[in-house]
């Protein structure tokens, strides 16, 4: 099947594995870390050197700030610097949702260095909820910092080889947590200014009525409206360093269609290309004009859809497809129990996905 499933840097996720990573990670190497989200690529957070190694791996512009990561929300406080009451009280709150898939941006403290956060005075923090990680972070007991395990800009890992397709030469080893959960990377919230109410970075899984009802207030999202659910869908401006234009890109031409469609987009007959057709939900039957019909989840299920997207895009990716297609969310016409922030969060990266012509970085 997969020929890097059994890839000698894949190590099993065993607690005699999990301590040979950890002394890996103290020794400044980096490793292949499975999360609830997505794949990160750990190395220890306190020391330029190591962060140093994150960067030039994944060639990911230094403007770019890091999540740390750790074990437990108590090892938080010396990483930040909480001198408001209102800082203090929604950071109690949102790290009630810890171990799980939400960063939070806090105030600094001196202590974290200026690699991680990119010069700024903010930090992202977050204690993820995956066996594995929360094991290693516990027994290194050291901040890890962890982008997402992928060459920059292209599309975010969730089993374990996909680590090794991008990074193999960089990792000392990959440790295998099977398949991440969610498959989308973590919704970022900034508790940063006591001043503006905690406000959406990055969309994720979770919801902002999930987020409200822990924090007890609204809660706002730099990219997404919620005044009307067809705002969903529409692509944001760059909130968080990082959300860049062109972003989880397969090197494989791909556009977004409307769902309806059922022939490929201008198909030209004197250059037949090989188009792929990625249906979000229904039947994979065929379609004419296409090579081939995928379907990320027939019934529509959204958790199964987010689940499965980076691996089926990467699969498309794999050089027998001339052309991607891949359907746009079209938020008007899910059930109205949809989580609207899970379908922002599909929406905005196959948005990004399908920027070819963006030179952001
Ligand atoms: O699910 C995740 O968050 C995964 C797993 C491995 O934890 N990590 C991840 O990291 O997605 P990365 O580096 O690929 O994305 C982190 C995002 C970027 O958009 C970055 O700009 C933003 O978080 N970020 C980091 N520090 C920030 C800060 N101080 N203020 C605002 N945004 C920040
Ligand atoms: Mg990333």
């Amino acid at each position: 099947m997969n020929p890097n499933a059994s890839h000698p840097k894949i190590l099993p996720g065993t607690p005699e594995s999990i301590r040979r990573a950890s002394q890996a990670l103290r020794d400044g190497k980096l490793i292949g870390l499975p999360t609830e989200t997505v794949y990160g690529l750990a190395a220890r957070g306190d020391q330029p050197e190591s962060v140093a190694k994150i960067f030039a791996a994944k060639q990911r512009p230094s403007t770019n700030p890091l999540i740390l990561h750790v074990g437990h929300s108590d090892s938080v406080h010396p990483l930040v610097a909480m001198d408001s009451d209102i800082t203090r009280r929604r950071f109690e709150a949102a790290s009630s949702l810890w171990p799980g898939p939400l960063t939070l941006v806090l105030p600094r403290s001196e202590s974290v260095l200026d690699c991680v956060t990119a010069g700024g005075n903010t930090v992202a923090v977050r204690v993820p909820a995956h066996p594995v990680a929360l094991r290693l972070l516990r027994e290194v007991s050291l901040p890890i910092a962890a982008p997402s395990a992928n060459v920059s800009n292209y599309i975010s890992p969730t089993r374990p080889e996909h680590v090794i397709d991008g990074l193999a030469d960089s990792v000392q080893w990959v440790l295998d947590g099977g398949i991440c959960d969610v498959g989308l990377e973590s919704t970022v919230l900034s508790i940063a200014d006591p001043n503006a109410p905690p406000t959406i970075l990055r969309e994720g899984v979770l919801s902002a009525a999930e987020l409200e009802r822990s924090l007890g207030e609204t809660v706002t999202s730099a990219t997404l409206s919620h005044s009307t659910q067809s705002d969903a869908a529409v692509a944001a401006p760059a909130a968080s360093p990082g959300m860049h234009r062109k972003h989880y890109s397969p090197r494989t031409p791909l556009r977004l269609v409307s769902e309806q469609s059922r022939c490929p987009l201008s198909p030209d007959p004197n250059h037949p290309e090989r188009v792929l057709r990625i249906r979000l939900r229904g039947a994979a039957e065929p379609m004419p004009g296409y090579a081939d019909v995928w379907s990320l989840s027939p019934s529509g299920d959204l958790s199964k859809i987010a689940n499965r997207l980076y691996d089926t895009l990467r699969r498309a990716d794999s050089g027998q497809f001339d052309q991607i297609e891949i359907d746009q969310v079209t938020s008007l016409e899910w059930p109205s129990n949809t989580n609207p922030n899970l379908l922002a969060a599909i929406g905005d990266r196959l948005q990004r996905a399908s920027n070819q012509d963006a030179t952001d970085h």
